[in-house]
């Protein structure tokens, strides 16, 4: 990508190769051009592998490569090979350098920014994690060309997000893109990446600002865990946001997030088990649930998002969009 000293991942890997001893994990789903005598390992990418065995895989692959504090290691992939390769990379040695190639939309404009790393628990998603900064972000656009409709829909929902926080700008651009008009994808990615950056740059270990980058986390984390994961992390965040909007209801971003398809309503999980997840989110700090929108932070106990989630699926299923 422009900004970049590389124009391929194939560049970056050779340079890198001759340059450092380093080991790259790499989404099992890919073929990336790593060049020969490289450590590599596959790893495929779930939710379930995001998790102290998917962690222990790497370590052991780390240290079987005799890989020393002062070498290298590169994660190859989406959210997930980033997350937990990031784990495993910041207690390997108390900390190796790691290099990040996010390989789906999502993880170029959201997960390889601001250094959280992170595996599921039986406790919840992420309930484990550092903060480890990669210290280089390589970007190279044709990975996205493999990448499947949902995937890509769900990286553009964490765009409509930080649009949504930040930038007015970005969110025309985001209204304006039309089966045959495809904004700059580029230019897209760019600005997102650069709001994200600069709330992280802020804000490095989440104690505050960066707290607004939660809106539509709280509903959108405890519905990916009661889906079984079968909902996008992307279409998740996406029902998050509208909740965290209720009871306000803007017409033209329910247009906007219905039009990429992906979410239907009525969801067909009770509150009380949406409520189990939430009780282990991370920005909790009482006994009641803390949700974000652009405008507010909100606190909701059991019986009061009982009957907010009950109105807010009602008004949804019976709304004409
Ligand atoms: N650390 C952070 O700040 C942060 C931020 C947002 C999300 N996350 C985490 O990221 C994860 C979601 O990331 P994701 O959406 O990238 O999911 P993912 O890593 O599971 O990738 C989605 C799917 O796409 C496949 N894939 C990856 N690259 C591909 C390519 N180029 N072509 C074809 N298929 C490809 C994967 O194998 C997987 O099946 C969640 O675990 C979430 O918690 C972390």
């Amino acid at each position: 990508m422009n900004g970049s000293k590389y124009t391929s991942f194939k560049e970056y890997m050779d340079e890198i190769a001759n340059s450092h001893q380093c080991a790259v994990v790499y989404d099992g789903k890919l073929v990336p051009e790593i060049p020969e005598g490289v450590e590599r390992l596959p790893f495929i990418a779930s939710e379930e592998n995001k998790s102290k065995k998917g962690a222990e895989a790497i370590e052991t692959f780390l240290f079987t490569c005799g890989l020393l504090r002062s070498d290298l290691v590169v994660a190859v992939g989406g959210g997930v090979v980033l997350d937990v390769t990031g784990f495993a990379a910041s207690i390997y040695k108390r900390g190796i350098t790691l290099h990040a190639v996010p390989t789906t939309l999502l993880a170029i404009v959201d997960a390889s920014i601001g250094g959280k790393t992170g595996i599921n628990t039986r406790w919840g998603k992420n309930t484990l994690g550092t903060f480890h900064l990669p210290e280089r972000t390589i970007i190279d656009l044709d990975f996205l060309k493999t990448l499947p409709d949902a995937e890509f829909r769900s990286g553009l929902m964490e765009i409509y997000k930080i649009a949504l926080l930040y930038s007015p700008a970005l969110y025309g651009i985001l209204t304006k893109w039309r089966p045959g008009f495809t904004p700059d994808l580029e230019y897209v990615i760019r600005t997102a990446r650069t709001l994200k950056e600069e709330a992280c740059r802020k804000d490095p270990f989440d104690r505050g600002e960066r707290g607004r980058l939660n809106f539509g986390h709280t509903l959108g984390h405890a519905l990916e865990e009661v889906s079984g994961y079968s909902l996008t992390h992307g279409d998740c965040i996406a029902y998050g946001m509208l909740f965290d909007l209720f009871p306000g209801k803007d017409e033209q971003l329910v247009h906007e997030l219905f039009r990429w398809g992906g979410i239907s309503f009525p969801l067909p999980f009770t509150a009380r088990e949406l409520w189990k997840p939430m009780q282990h989110d991370k920005k909790r700090t009482g006994s009641d649930v803390d949700f974000v929108s652009p405008s507010r932070s909100f606190t909701l106990s059991f019986p009061a998002f009982e009957k907010a989630y009950y109105e807010w699926n009602r008004i949804y299923t019976y709304s004409s969009v």
